[in-house]
């Protein structure tokens, strides 16, 4: 691997960025977020993209966190500045109108753990770890844990979570709904490769409309969020995309999408 501190690779448009720092577990410094960020100017600006899945170099860690060595010196003003940063970041990668997955190949702690929320869904490897465990260097989570973590898997939960700071393994990750699937390491990449396949055979209009509806209907109370979903339904009607998917379901072949 490159000495780029995001990877960035494809297939079928699904694009998948490696955070690559592996000699300090991935951690995220002000470097890592500003290269994601500019991975993220590209992924806004590509009309063909399917989907993004996000990873860490190596077999150890996905992310260890956000980078312990930069914070110690802050001050209350430039930790404020980090957190902002991180927030804003994060607020573009689950904002991508695609889905974000999150591939955990290993320790997944912190600012991690923030990045994988941010994501809309994570699978893990099963030597995965996963934990909000600030609280034991006398802070709390900052790149968005301790809001969307109970939105993840519960307030109970999370509140356990960013209180104690312990850390769970990749059963229990998946046992409270932190992540959808759970396998081992090697079969991660067979994964992006059958999610890309997945991705490409979809409607990409009808996968985008998808993930708005979800999306924008979770911060509407119920009848709003029907009116929401019932709007984007009639939008799919007007494109060519509804057409050639009930065509080629009726003409017994593929879509060609
Ligand atoms: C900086 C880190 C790091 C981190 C690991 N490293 N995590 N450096 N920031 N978050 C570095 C180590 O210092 C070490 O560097 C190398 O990676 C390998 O780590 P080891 O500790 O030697 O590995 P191991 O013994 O296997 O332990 C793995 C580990 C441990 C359990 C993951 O590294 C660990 O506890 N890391 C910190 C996890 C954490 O507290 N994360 C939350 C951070 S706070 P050297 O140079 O010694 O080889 C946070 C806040 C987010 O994320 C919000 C910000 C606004």
């Amino acid at each position: 691997m490159s000495d780029n501190l995001i990877e960035r690779s494809e297939r079928h448009g699904l694009v998948c960025l490696t955070v690559n720092r592996p000699k300090a577990l991935n951690a995220l410094n002000s470097a890592l977020l500003d290269a994601l960020a500019a991975e993220l100017d590209a992924l806004e600006a590509e009309p063909g993209l399917r989907g993004v899945v996000i990873t860490g170099a190596g077999d150890k860690a996905f992310v260890a966190g956000a980078d312990i060595t930069e914070m110690r010196e802050l001050s209350a003003a430039q930790a404020r500045d980090f957190a902002q940063r991180g927030l804003a970041t994060l607020k573009r990668l689950e904002a991508l109108p695609v889905p974000v997955v999150a591939l955990v190949n290993g320790f997944c702690l912190g600012g991690g753990c923030e990045l994988a929320l941010a994501c809309d869904w994570a699978v893990a490897s099963d030597n995965a770890i996963f934990g909000q465990p600030e609280v034991a260097l006398g802070v709390i989570p900052g790149f968005g844990g301790t809001q969307r973590l109970p939105r993840r898997v519960g307030p109970a939960m999370a509140l356990d979570l960013v209180t104690t700071g312990r850390k769970i393994d990749a059963q229990e990750a998946l046992r409270i709904g932190l992540v959808n699937q759970v396998m081992p390491l090697a079969e991660l990449d067979a994964y992006a490769e059958r999610l890309a396949k997945q991705l490409a055979g979809n409607g990409p209009q009808a996968v985008r409309s998808a993930k708005q509806a979800v999306h924008d209907g979770l911060d509407q109370d119920l009848d709003s969020a029907l009116a929401l979903e019932a709007g984007l339904f009639a939008l799919a009607f007007a494109g060519d995309e509804q057409r050639e998917g009930m065509s080629a379901f009726v003409d017994k072949r593929k879509p060609n999408f």
